[in-house]
């Protein structure tokens, strides 16, 4: 056998590999951060996982590890921003310096606009895109001194089209896709990335009523080219491709990963 057919085999391959790099994602404890989580670790990263319950944190993480994965983990909510940043502060004291961030915690709240509590509207955008900045604002000062970073929020494709009873929520998703394009004008310079993968409608807890209900299956599926459902383990591929080194010269994008949900009239 030549040379260039044994090149390779048995070994880890070195495109889209993250060897060695701390990665965080909040929201990981379950569903699509959970599953970027391991995506990222199988790809050789040291990955900081997180959601409020220590205990579902500690699970997770442990299911991680039996598969010879590495795992930190860090337990806090991502609305308390200064909880946030002096957690993160620490485990870069730690660990050495984040260089891909995830930022992936989110909520939803589901009331017709004109009964829409304000404090619900802020108590959303708190969360799902102010929180967001403000934590992913305290890593990229530290990325610029690596001069280097991989920075992804996790979007909607009702950040891109409305969608009646979560003005929030679709608002607040908008702004993630705003905020990809604008620090990826603002951190080129700095070598840093910063893209929003937009999913579709991806089975999780974070919508399990509607998985059940017959009527919302019935309008998705005519409304998804590829009549399904998608997986946490669709949006966790595109993160590991946004998140590696091969993918530097894409910035400011919102990939979405949808099964043509947002491309079919
Ligand atoms: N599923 C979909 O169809 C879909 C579609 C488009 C976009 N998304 C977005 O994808 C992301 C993940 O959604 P998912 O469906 O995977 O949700 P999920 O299954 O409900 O998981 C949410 C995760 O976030 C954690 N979390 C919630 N609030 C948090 C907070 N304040 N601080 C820290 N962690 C928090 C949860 O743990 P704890 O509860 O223990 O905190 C859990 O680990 C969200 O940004 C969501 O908007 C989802």
């Amino acid at each position: 056998m030549s040379a260039s057919k044994d090149q390779g085999k048995g070994q880890r391959p070195a495109r889209f590999s993250l060897d060695g790099q701390l990665a965080l994602v909040t929201g990981s404890s379950r569903g699509i951060g959970l599953a970027s989580a391991r995506a990222l670790a199988e790809q050789g990263a040291r990955v900081i996982i997180n959601g409020r319950s220590a205990d579902t944190v500690a699970q997770a993480a442990n299911r991680l590890r039996q598969d010879g994965l590495e795992i930190i983990e860090a337990p806090f909510d991502a609305a308390d921003v200064q909880q946030s940043i002096a957690t993160v502060d620490r485990l870069i004291q730690e660990h050495g310096p984040v260089r891909i961030f995830m930022a992936n915690a989110a909520m939803q709240h589901r009331e017709s606009l004109l009964t829409f509590p304000q404090e619900k509207f802020e108590e959303v955008l708190w969360l799902n895109l102010t929180a967001q900045w403000a934590l992913g604002r305290h890593l990229a000062s530290h990325m610029v001194q690596q001069k280097y970073g991989r920075i992804i929020v996790t979007g909607s494709v009702t950040g891109l089209q409305g969608r009646k009873d979560i003005s929030a929520y679709t608002i607040a998703k908008a702004g993630l896709h705003a905020l990809a394009r604008q620090w990826a004008v603002e951190l080129s310079p700095h070598h840093i990335t910063v893209n929003a993968v937009a999913p579709g409608y991806i089975a999780t807890e974070f919508n399990e009523a509607l998985q059940k209900d017959e009527h919302f299956n019935q309008w998705l599926f005519d409304r998804v080219p590829q009549q399904k459902w998608g997986s946490p383990d669709d949006i966790a591929s595109a993160v590991c491709y946004l998140a590696s080194r091969e993918a530097s010269f894409v910035t400011g994008q919102t990939l979405a990963v949808d099964g043509g949900f947002t491309i079919a009239l």
